[in-house]
């Protein structure tokens, strides 16, 4: 199954994953996992709660720094080793965007202004770094003006255009999870990491979402990582999944493949458990159970 995707024509790799190996203290939250993620393609990372996911994308993006291990994306202006890099210059030159399990908007600022603020760092190269900007200079004039469009275009979007002036704390939460995968793309990501973007929708939010990362990923032409429990999500949009547990990669192909792979049922029934998969869609009708089978939480 891996050497058939490997040799996938015009699949290139847009992060390498070495030997990762993340402990604290004692506990060895990863463990030895490596994989690849593809540019222009969905890759999901998927496991029960503790399994390691959240920990992996800290290392990408510099929260922690990795015991073990090589992190490398290769994009068209260069290659970078994440793991060498602070978070910010992650941000910003390797261009690795990401969101939280728990959303973190600036509830205070407009929703417009959420998404000028993720383009700081475009808007001061615009200046100068001087008061350039300050004083009107036409540079940074035309550099203010295609930030607000920018902005708009992803409003647009996510169809909250309307809402613009409005506290970003005043949406409703299933705008606050679009504005926030918004306010990360504003930043020109190569790759955007989604971290439990699903949770807590319901099952017509679910599905916008998904239209919305099958969109970034085709009509940006990014790779996107996404963490995710809701099943409907992982298998209608991934190109690739990922499966850890207990801090080890267990499983990794096609959602084909990493559905029946026996490894990845097993851990996530258990073997000795009697219960079995509901069929597709049984589940209560409570959000954000869409279409999510496992008795276990993934
Ligand atoms: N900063 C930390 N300090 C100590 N333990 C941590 C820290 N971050 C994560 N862990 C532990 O690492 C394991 C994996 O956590 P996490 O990556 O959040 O799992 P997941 O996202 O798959 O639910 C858990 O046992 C968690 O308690
Ligand atoms: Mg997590």
């Amino acid at each position: 199954m891996k050497a058939a995707e490997a040799s996938i024509p015009g699949r290139r790799s847009l992060l390498g994953v070495e030997h990762l190996t993340m402990r604290f203290g004692g506990l060895v939250a990863i463990d030895d996992v490596s994989f690849e993620a593809y540019d222009r393609e969905i890759t999901a990372i998927i496991g029960p709660n503790g399994a390691g996911k959240t920990t992996v994308f800290n290392c990408l993006t510099g929260f922690y720094k990795p015991s073990v291990g090589r992190l490398a994306l290769h994009h068209q202006s260069g290659d970078f080793l994440l793991e060498r890099m602070e978070g910010f210059r992650i941000a910003q030159r390797a261009r690795v965007a990401r969101t939280f399990q728990n959303i973190r908007l600036f509830p205070k600022m407009t929703v417009l202004e959420n998404l000028i603020v993720a383009q700081h760092n475009k808007l001061m190269r615009a200046s100068g770094y001087t008061v350039l900007g300050l004083v009107g200079w036409s540079g940074y004039r035309r550099a203010e003006k295609a930030a607000v469009d920018q902005a708009k275009y992803w409003l647009d979007k996510i169809g909250i255009i309307d809402r613009a002036d409005l506290e970003a704390g005043n949406l409703p939460y299933g705008a606050q999870r679009r504005l926030e995968i918004a306010r990360a793309m504003c930043t020109d990501p190569v790759m955007l990491c989604l971290d439990e973007p699903a949770a807590g929708l319901n099952p017509r939010e679910s599905t916008n979402l998904r239209e919305m990362l099958k969109f970034i990923c085709d009509e940006h032409k990014i790779g996107v990582l996404i963490i995710e429990h809701d099943m409907s999500v992982v298998m209608g949009i991934s190109d690739h999944i990922i499966v850890l547990d207990y801090g080890r990669k267990i499983s990794d192909g096609t959602p084909e493949f990493v559905r029946n792979d026996p490894a990845v049922i097993r851990a996530y029934l258990g073997e000795e458990e009697e219960e079995e998969l509901p069929p597709q869609g049984a589940g209560p009708e409570t959000a954000g159970s869409a279409g999510s089978p496992p008795s276990k939480k993934m």
